[in-house]
């Protein structure tokens, strides 16, 4: 096939003429230096292509070459670990060929394709297989099974399957009709892993945040947002998330961001542990980095390469998390390339489409049912920061994302400046799974958690409405049950919902340690409420032992706390 050639180059966007069997979306290499790009219209003869890499230097005439296929990643044993650019590249070995500084044009294989990886099938011939059936697991670090599947779209009888090392380039299932099958998947990027149904999820998907398990729970495989302007928390928040959630696979996206915090967070992961297995923590993690230095477009990218990872996991089963920083920096990539285009600008300059790649972007989040004849479920939740510039929430970014998540986690600068962190606002957060999760925490906890979750969200919505009162009165005009609404709510902020991602033995808290520390402030409230209720002097309030336990419980295990309060709780579940 003949190359085209490039006739016009504007900043990421490159336009060609003469490829004249190209399609939208398909790969193409740019020049010399063979720049991978992707074909994002097609007027006439004119080609216009988004670049992946920078295109100074390219020159009008240099060739450009189809590809023949969409952006794809490659799915397989070794995707765990390892640290990925927006297009799949793995950092690590771009290093090895180019040095501290990317030259353009790499091109690596995104798996390592030698390294042999121990096959042990779980089929054996004459078994009818259909796409997404597990053949065989591979063990990847110290626990992780890597589930080996037919590709979607491939069914068949197995006439052959091996046992034992093999790399990925080598055949280790042989269908009928000589479909030889290798451990690894390819799958576009745009187009959404395909699964059977999507259900109602019904799990919450623990952080270890109290303010967001206890107040505002996410639903494993929903959606959530973390809206914040500049400084507010963000990315501690979200780290915080990936390093402690409760999920099999999390997939952590630095979109946009700077390249240092993607470094502190590498050196981090590779020192810490799962706080479920004890095994390193990259053992479960895929990171993907576009920072703020790297090419624009391939922040586009990033996203797409991130969440068709989670879905791969998700189809083996897993409980998986995409995790993106920040998807105002992605949703400007697409108002740069939309400039380049000359496409009639929206609201703020973004493209008229920014509201449906949203909501594709975090439909494809979900609890599902898995494409396979034995029975399985899997989940991807999503979770995505927003960096509205000024903090203004009306910003469409914020606006459209908000049409399509399920739970806002809206983070507030007069807190973050108080130093209140997470500075998570309690006033304007909310869930839209709390009541689909209720059942959950029921069976686990009793009817007595969701109680306890309403009392808290009204001591502090009632204390919202009595700090309006203090501010045009004074403190001093309160009746003293107003002012234990006060002193109760201050509880809950600065000993609950005030949690420090730097305090090793507060940066994670389990749900039962939640529970018993809502009810301590609970049991304080009504003890002295009794006092108030008998007319007594309200400085016995301040001297209640029942308060000074609260304020004790940080420094002691669960089992230890446990003891000091009569729960009637099956601890062993949480
Ligand atoms: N949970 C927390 N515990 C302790 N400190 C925190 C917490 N969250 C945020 N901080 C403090 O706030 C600072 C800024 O947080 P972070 O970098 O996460 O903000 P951001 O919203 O991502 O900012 P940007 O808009 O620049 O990306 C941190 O360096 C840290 O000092
Ligand atoms: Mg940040």
């Amino acid at each position: 096939m003949n190359p085209g050639s490039i006739y016009k180059i504007s900043g990421a966007l490159v336009l060609a003429h003469g490829l004249k069997e190209a399609v939208l979306n398909e790969m193409v290499e740019i020049g010399e230096l063979k720049i991978p790009g992707e074909i994002i219209r097609i007027d006439r003869d004119t080609c216009y292509i988004q670049s992946y890499e920078e295109t100074a230097g390219l020159l009008v005439g240099e060739s450009v070459v189809l590809k023949g296929e969409p952006l794809s990643v490659v799915l397989g044993p070794g995707l765990l670990g390892t640290i990925f650019d927006g297009i799949q590249r793995p950092l690590n070995k771009l290093k090895e060929l180019s040095g501290d500084f990317i030259k353009r044009g790499c091109i690596v294989e995104p798996l390592d394709m030698e390294k042999k990886w121990n096959f042990n099938p779980v089929k054996q011939p004459g078994d009818v297989v259909k796409e997404g059936d597990i053949i065989g697991i591979v063990k990847e670090g110290a626990y992780f099974e890597h589930r080996i599947m037919v590709p979607i779209g491939i069914s068949g009888t197995i006439e052959e399957i091996q046992k034992g090392d093999f790399s990925l380039k080598e055949t280790v299932a042989r269908l009928t009709g000589g479909i030889d099958l290798t451990m690894t998947w390819t799958a576009a990027v745009k187009t959404p892993i395909p699964c059977v149904e999507k259900l109602d999820p019904d799990n919450p998907f623990l952080t270890g945040q109290r303010v967001l398990d206890f107040l505002f729970p996410l639903a494993t495989g929903g959606s959530a947002m973390i809206p914040g302007g500049f400084g507010t928390g963000k990315t501690v928040l979200e780290q915080s998330i990936a390093k402690y959630s409760l999920a099999d696979v999390i997939i952590y996206v630095g979109c946009g961001e700077r390249g240092n915090e993607m470094t502190d967070l590498l050196e981090e992961f590779s020192e810490l542990k799962d706080p479920r297995t004890g095994n390193p923590l990259m053992d479960r993690t895929v990171l993907i980095a576009n920072t703020s230095n790297m090419p624009v477009a391939a922040r586009e990218a990033s996203i797409y390469t991130g969440v068709t990872i989670a879905e791969y996991f998700r189809q083996m089963g897993y409980d998986t998390a995409l995790i993106a920083d920040s998807t105002t920096r992605w949703a400007e990539a697409l108002r740069e390339i939309s400039g380049r285009l000359e496409e009639l600008p929206g609201e703020e300059g973004f493209p008229t489409y920014l509201s449906s790649r949203i909501t594709s972007f975090y439909e494809r989040s979900g609890y599902i049912r898995c494409f396979s004849s034995e029975e399985r479920f899997g989940s991807l939740t999503i979770i995505g920061a927003v960096s509205p510039a000024g903090g203004d929430f009306s910003e469409p970014v914020t606006s459209e994302t908000l049409k399509v998540t399920g739970t806002f986690w809206g983070l507030e600068k007069e807190l973050a400046y108080r130093r209140h962190y997470p500075a998570i606002n309690w006033n304007t957060s909310y869930s839209l799974y709390s009541q689909l999760l209720d059942g959950w925490y029921k069976k686990k906890y009793g009817i007595e958690f969701i109680n306890l979750r309403k009392w808290a969200i009204n001591i502090l919505f009632s204390d919202g409405q009595l700090q309006q009162i203090v501010q045009l009165v004074g403190p001093d005009s309160l009746q003293d049950d107003d002012r234990l609404i006060l002193e109760t709510a201050n509880l809950i902020k600065e000993s609950f919902l005030q949690q420090s991602a730097f305090d090793e033995s507060d940066a994670y808290c389990t749900l039962i340690r939640q529970y018993i520390m809502m009810s301590a402030i609970k049991k304080f409230f009504e003890t002295a409420n009794k006092i108030v209720k008998e007319k007594k002097s309200f400085s016995e309030v301040s001297d209640l032992k029942e308060r000074k336990l609260i304020l004790e419980l940080k420094e002691h295990s669960d089992d230890e706390i446990l003891e000091k309060f009569d729960l009637n709780l099956d601890k062993d579940e949480d």
